[in-house]
């Protein structure tokens, strides 16, 4: 088994990336409903996390959104040098407009998503309903670049069918159209999270471009990091759901952090605060039970204690669940499991 003072040598170098240098190599990933400001500052508090993603925000409410009242897109000065605001919409000047204000703001880089295939956004023929026209998903990399100065991402999946030759293809001419970095999920569209992604073709992506390439799908300890660098040669790995379950596992890879046992009590009791800190209380409570199943899912029992922390009604009794749940030591699972992970 890899130990994570191995896989920091893949991790703990400096990348840049258009023109901007990021200082390790590993993600949190866009998540929507997850990659909130205060999960964010939870991430950051622990530390060791190279460039922050924002939920995925609609492009035609960008330009006039307030972030004083906006669920999604709202951030604390203090990320923004690493912080990427993921935009999400169907037509290159909504989302060349998008991406202004974005750097009006001072975000480090803007993020197109091509890699949503939930029926609300795909109806809107965005997000990964863009892979179906690809000479329209260019023309929208192509209107952010010429846009915007600062970095630009792609986050795009291999397509609505298994072909990795057109994932190769698209990969090139986002590229050609100015893209500074990818973001590649090896999945097909219509495979939300089921099937094992084929990192084989991330591997294929890399080689295809010169710019920086972003592994992401399923990488869940030190030995998947380990691996799915030597297999695929990407350049760094972007991380979702494991970092939903362990916020400190940015530092414990990159910064040779060691949990200790009360590290979920402590964990589950920061989140709580920082979400009531940044949103209304009844916002902040049903973030928390979203969250919880995912921070559950290491586990063994993890399915009983969501259900514990979905029946509290308020702030207190919330801590009071917590406390239940988390104030004990309990068994942990080697995985995460797969049925609280989806
Ligand atoms: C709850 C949830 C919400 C997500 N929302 C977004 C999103 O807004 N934008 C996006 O590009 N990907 C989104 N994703 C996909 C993740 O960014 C990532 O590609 C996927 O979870 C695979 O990575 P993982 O195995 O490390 O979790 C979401 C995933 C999850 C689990």
């Amino acid at each position: 088994m890899t130990h994570p003072t191995d896989i920091r040598a893949f991790l703990d170098r400096p990348l840049t990336i258009g023109g901007r240098i990021v200082e390790n190599r590993l993600f949190l990933a866009p998540m929507a409903g997850f990659t909130h400001v205060a999960f964010r500052q939870l991430v950051d508090e622990f530390g060791g996390c190279g460039l922050l993603f924002t939920e995925m925000c609609s492009a035609k409410a960008l330009p006039s959104e307030n972030s004083a009242v906006s669920q999604v897109f709202r951030w604390r000065t203090a990320e923004l040098p690493r912080l990427v605001c993921q935009i999400f919409g169907a037509e290159p000047e909504t989302m060349a407009a998008a991406a202004r204000r974005v750097e009006a703001e001072g975000f480090f880089g803007v993020d197109i998503n091509f890699g949503c295939s939930v029926a609300a956004i795909c109806k809107q023929h965005a997000g990964a309903a863009l892979l179906k026209t690809p000479e329209k998903a260019v023309a929208i990399v192509r209107a952010v670049r010429e846009a915007v100065c600062l970095p630009v991402f792609v986050k795009f999946r291999t397509g609505w069918t298994d072909d990795p030759d057109s994932a190769v293809e698209l990969a090139r001419r986002f590229e050609d159209a100015g893209a500074d970095a990818l973001v590649f999920h090896p999945r097909v569209s219509p495979d939300r999270r089921s099937r094992p992604p084929k990192w084989a073709y991330i591997g294929r992506v890399k080689r295809a471009v010169d710019i920086p390439v972003f592994g992401n799908g399923e990488v869940f300890d030190a030995g998947d990091v380990s691996r799915m660098f030597s297999d695929t040669g990407c350049d760094g790995i972007s991380i979702g759901r494991i970092a939903l379950a362990r916020p400190w596992v940015f530092a414990e890879w990159t910064g040779g952090f060691f949990p200790d046992a009360g590290i979920y009590h402590q964990g589950a009791h920061r989140m709580l605060d920082l979400l009531v800190c940044h949103y209304e209380p009844v916002v902040a409570i049903r973030r928390f039970k979203k969250w919880a199943v995912f921070f559950t899912a290491g586990f063994k029992y993890g399915h009983r204690f969501s259900a514990v922390i979905r029946t509290a009604k308020d702030i207190a009794g919330m801590k009071e669940a917590i406390d239940e749940v988390f104030g004990c030591c309990q068994e942990m699972t080697a995985r995460p499991n797969m049925n609280l992970f989806r």
